[in-house]
């Protein structure tokens, strides 16, 4: 049974009024268990629209939403449940940061679940140690955090209340290079650890490559393309006709393999240098 359902979902945002427009439909989906999925689409196509229904922050206008098995429409108890099942990361997230203290700031969502103070001081903790925030800082105001920790003190917030499913809207958007890795390698080693199911979204396609096993991809409103990263990023020529580009190693790839070179496929620098060593760098 899949962990996250779509059946025939759409979604419009100012129903009713002249600036009436469709943001996502026709979406039939389902996504496993455990899968870190990645989600790619122009500025526009519905991404964060499409991940704000899993948790129930926006309702669709037709369709089902169907989270472990259960319809989260279909009682307040389902919704309610969804809401906890379901953690959901918006993009920017340290702009929602607001306690005196980051410890307060990551225990917000279990005490809304109603936990006890031992089972909080716990949770607060292994947040914390998952996101790689050192425990002194846990005393401090957000706002003395460097950009970096504060958004991976807002990811820890989501992470304590422990999803099965975890949602992050461009996580690494405005980060350096480095704060951006860490985010990554920290995504990748959550889901290894906790075999959570992790949606990313993401204008990197290479972040993507670096850590998904599926990737969606929306265009116009609706599901493009769903597959593994090799499915998805061998159609390049599709990608580049919706306004995506594979990453630039790719490119290159792409073009020595037309000139006979027999290199096969690599999406990220990593993949691409360990190819050309397998194959004796000096041959290449
Ligand atoms: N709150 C809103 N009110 C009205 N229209 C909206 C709202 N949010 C999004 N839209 C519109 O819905 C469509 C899908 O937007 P959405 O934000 O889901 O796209 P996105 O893929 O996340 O884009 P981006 O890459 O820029 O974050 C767009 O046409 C957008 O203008
Ligand atoms: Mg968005």
């Amino acid at each position: 049974m899949p962990i996250l359902s779509m059946q025939g979902v759409a979604h419009l945002y100012n129903k009713g009024t002249p600036s009436q427009s469709k943001a996502i439909y026709d979406i039939n989906l389902d996504i496993e268990e455990g899968e870190l999925v990645g989600i790619i689409g122009h500025t526009g196509s519905g991404k964060s629209t499409l991940v704000q229904h899993f948790n129930g922050i926006l309702k669709p206008e037709c369709g089902k939403i169907i989270v472990d098995g259960t319809d989260i429409w279909s009682s307040k108890k389902a919704t309610r449940e969804a809401r906890f099942k379901v953690g959901l990361c918006f993009q920017y997230p340290e702009y929602q940061l607001f306690e005196e203290t980051v410890y307060k700031d990551i225990s917000f969502g279990p005490k809304n679940m109603g936990l006890n103070e031992e089972e909080i001081h716990k949770r607060v903790l292994l947040a914390a140690e998952y996101v790689g925030l050192k425990k002194e800082l846990l005393e401090k105001s957000p706002f003395d955090l460097s950009g970096g920790e504060k958004r991976r003190a807002a990811i820890a917030g989501v992470i304590a209340m422990q999803p099965k499913v975890l949602i992050l809207d461009e996580p690494t958007a405005g980060l350096d290079p480095r704060g951006r890795d860490k985010i990554l390698d920290m995504i990748k080693s959550y889901r290894e650890k906790t075999g959570s199911t992790v949606l990313l979204v993401s204008h990197s396609m290479e972040d993507v490559a670096k850590i998904a096993t599926k990737v969606l991809v929306m265009n116009n409103a609706r599901v493009e393309m769903y597959g593994t990263v090799d499915e998805v990023y061998s159609r390049s020529e599709e990608l580049r006709n919706i306004g995506l580009n594979i990453p630039q190693v790719s490119k290159i790839f792409e073009l020595l393999n037309k000139n006979g070179l027999n290199l096969g496929s690599a999406y990220t620098v990593e993949k691409a240098a360990e190819i050309i060593l397998s194959k004796g760098g000096a041959s290449v």
